[in-house]
């Protein structure tokens, strides 16, 4: 067996600004094997829906930036006539030092910081924002920085089981635990459902496979007692790409 050094993982995602700028070959060629030694443990072409923006950006709520960064990274503020081009690329990299590896070549949050302090990297690439409220009178900034890439192994393994389902990772690649779920749970309208009703949406049905964390919520929310996750952070992933959310 390899170490378990070589099993770390850390997720990208190439925000909506990336994309419109037509850089995501730029920014998968900076981070390629050649340069990081990471390998691809999954990727998708995700539709960044409220629940999921929130979720992803939890520890930001209540910040001066935070609506924007949500339509940020929605693609509501690079496609806002046209909806069907908003998507981000999420990636999953796995090997030695990913997360450190990863957060140097993307460069400080900040742009201007990143140009100053670390010429080259990824995010001397982005732009500064300003942010105004009602009255036109500027409150903060936002920074269109291209590209999320997680700080910690915890933010990680959050992110990673936030926009990955086990079954979008190579089974030898798999980070975390899984399970094989025993119950049938729905969604609709904000809330979890035991069995399927008009316009709800399957989260798990048994026999699907499922981060451990996943289905002890989903456990906990069942029974009403206290839960290591949010709904949102569960049901976010199942109904992505639906646009049913
Ligand atoms: O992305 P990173 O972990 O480097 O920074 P963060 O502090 O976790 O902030 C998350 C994202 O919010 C940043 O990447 C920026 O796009 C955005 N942000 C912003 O728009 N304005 C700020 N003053 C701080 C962060
Ligand atoms: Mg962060």
């Amino acid at each position: 067996m390899p170490h378990r050094k070589e099993f770390e993982q850390t997720l990208v995602l190439i925000k909506p600004d990336a994309l419109k700028n037509s850089l995501t070959g730029y920014v998968l060629s900076q981070l390629s094997e050649f340069h990081t030694g990471l390998r691809f443990a999954g990727s998708k072409i995700v539709y960044v829906g409220q629940m999921l923006a929130e979720e992803h950006y939890a520890e930001h709520r209540g910040k001066v930036f935070f609506p924007s960064l949500l339509e940020y990274i929605m693609g509501q503020l690079h496609y806002p006539d046209e909806p069907w081009k908003r998507r981000v690329i999420a990636l999953v990299y796995q090997g030695v030092d990913a997360v450190k590896k990863i957060r140097n070549i993307c460069g400080p949050t900040n742009p201007h910081i990143a140009r100053e302090k670390n010429p080259g990297c990824i995010r001397a690439l982005g732009t500064l924002v300003p942010l105004k409220d009602a009255a036109g009178n500027i409150i903060g900034e936002r920074m269109d920085n291209l590209i999320h890439a997680s700080a910690t192994n915890e933010d990680a393994e959050r992110e990673i089981k936030l926009w990955f389902a086990p079954t979008d990772i190579p089974p030898f690649m798999r980070a975390y635990p899984t399970e094989i779920n025993q119950a049938h749970y729905y969604f609709k309208d904000g809330s979890l459902l035991l069995r399927h009703e008009p316009e709800s949406m399957c989260l798990l049905a048994p026999g699907d496979i499922a981060w451990k964390t996943d289905i002890d919520t989903l456990r906990s929310l069942e029974k009403g007692s206290e839960t290591v996750g949010s709904l949102g952070s569960v049901a976010a992933k199942y109904l992505m790409n639906t646009e049913k959310e």
